[in-house]
């Protein structure tokens, strides 16, 4: 069992270790991170396991720009609860619907977020395909950006 808990503006950099495992560098994460809000996933020894960063997107939508599970915790749960918790928070505040983006290569995000209830929308082709360095994963090459959505509401 986990709680989610807010980390204030001041520590966001105490878990760039762990933002850093959901993408290419420090730099990319630091580029977009004070323009989310930022958790902490706390489990009941009061250790971090996780971290989820959150943009709300206007009044209705929220984007989990990033987020990670500690590699010794992966395979536990605790992102599967993580991503309860946020859309169970963020119900309450009146938001409709979570997104996520990953790229065509990252196979076990695409099981992960599949597995917490989130579908297809779209796919932004070519969105990685001018990235400085090309990114592979699995043997494949990351180029279009599969968007993925939750309603936190019944439609
Ligand atoms: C992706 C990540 C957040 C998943 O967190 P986790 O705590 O390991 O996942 P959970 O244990 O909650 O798994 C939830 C479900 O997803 C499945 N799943 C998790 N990782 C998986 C993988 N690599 N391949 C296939 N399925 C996977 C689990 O089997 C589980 O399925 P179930 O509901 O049928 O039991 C974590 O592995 C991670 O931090 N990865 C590195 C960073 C990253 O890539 N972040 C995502 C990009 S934003």
């Amino acid at each position: 069992m986990i709680t989610l808990s807010k980390v204030t503006f001041d520590d966001y950099n105490h878990y760039l270790d762990l933002l850093v495992l959901a993408d290419e560098s420090e730099e990319i994460v630091k580029s977009y991170l004070y323009e989310g809000h930022l958790f902490a996933a706390i489990d009941l020894s009061g250790n971090c396991v996780g971290v989820s960063l959150i943009i709300e997107d206007g009044t209705e939508t929220i984007e989990i720009k990033n987020m990670a599970v500690t590699p010794s915790q992966q395979g536990k749960g605790y992102g599967k609860e993580m991503i309860k918790l946020i859309c169970e928070l963020y119900k309450q505040k009146g938001f409709k619907v979570i997104t996520v983006g990953t790229a065509n290569s990252s196979i076990n995000n695409l099981a992960f977020y599949q597995k917490c209830g989130f579908r297809i929308t779209h796919v932004r082709r070519n969105f990685f395909a001018n990235y400085p360095e090309e990114i592979w994963e699995d043997g494949i090459r990351a180029l279009d950006m599969v968007m993925l959505n939750k309603y936190l509401v019944i439609k």
